[in-house]
């Protein structure tokens, strides 16, 4: 069985100060979550602070982006050997924000991937089409291509260590949630195409993660969806009370009450 994922995307919010007050609320709030994995990614600044105030708690640690190179001259960068050493389990890779506003091509994305996987980071790869994208008619063109970009070259067993999200473009941070029809459909194609990239088993255990206007109010519908195995949050994740509202609306589709 897939157990949810709930990931908490902080983005550019944020110092150490205030990344401490926010993982203390949510330790305090989440403390034997069962039947749903919680992450939260903050600002890389904040890495070592979150990593501290987490620390022996069951939320776990990851980061926004990576460099695909271990080190080097690569000015501004951040490699995944940096990240491991911070505590961090999960990476965040072609988040739409990267792929739109700092242009990041599927070939670099790729890189990342790989190098995530190198280092034992469970990279979690972001695709979804734009609204122009989806009037076109094009939604499951852009997502088999970001898909099959990203795995490029991966091992079975490397596929099998990633995480997917479908975060429809048009739904990010604009109060339009995916209906959990849309996302359904999306996810369903995914799982399909990634039982045709490497197998049927990896198709089954593989977890897709619904992101776009994810609320407490909208976080129960979309995760009953069959092939919705949890989601990816972030205005809604940076209020302490709306993240564990989520992550506990999550958790019942696993069966179990958290707490
Ligand atoms: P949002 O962002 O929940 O604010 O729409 C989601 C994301 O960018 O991952």
């Amino acid at each position: 069985m897939r157990v949810p994922l709930v990931v908490g995307n902080w983005k550019m919010h944020g110092g150490p100060r205030q990344a401490r007050e926010l993982a203390q609320s949510l330790r305090d709030g989440v403390k034997r979550p069962r039947g749903v994995e919680v992450v939260v990614c903050p600002p890389f600044t904040a890495l070592p602070a979150v990593a501290e105030t987490l620390a022996g708690s069951a939320i776990g640690l990851g980061a926004q982006n990576c460099h695909w190179e271990d080190s080097g001259a690569f000015t501004g960068e951040v490699s995944p050997p940096m990240l491991v050493e911070l505590g961090c389990r999960l990476v965040l890779l072609g988040h739409s924000e990267r792929r739109h506003v700092f242009h990041e091509t599927d070939d670099e994305i790729n890189r990342k991937v790989a190098a995530a996987l190198r280092h034992g980071l469970q990279p979690l790869l972001c695709v979804g089409e734009t609204g122009e994208e989806r009037r076109q008619g094009l939604t499951f063109t852009v997502v088999e291509g970001q898909l099959r970009a990203g795995w490029a070259g991966l091992s079975i067993e490397d596929m099998g260590r990633c995480t997917l999200a479908y975060e429809p473009v048009w739904a990010i941070g604009t109060g339009v949630n995916a209906t959990p029809a849309q996302a359904g459909e999306v996810h369903g194609y995914l799982r399909g195409l990634m039982s045709q990239i490497g197998s049927k088993d990896l198709a089954q255990t593989i977890r897709i993660l619904y992101g776009g206007s994810v609320k407490p109010e909208n976080a129960a519908d979309v995760t009953q969806e069959p092939d919705v195995d949890g989601v990816l949050v972030g205005g809604a994740s940076l209020q302490a009370q709306s993240f564990i509202a989520i992550a506990k609306k999550s958790a019942a589709k696993g069966g179990a009450p958290k707490e």
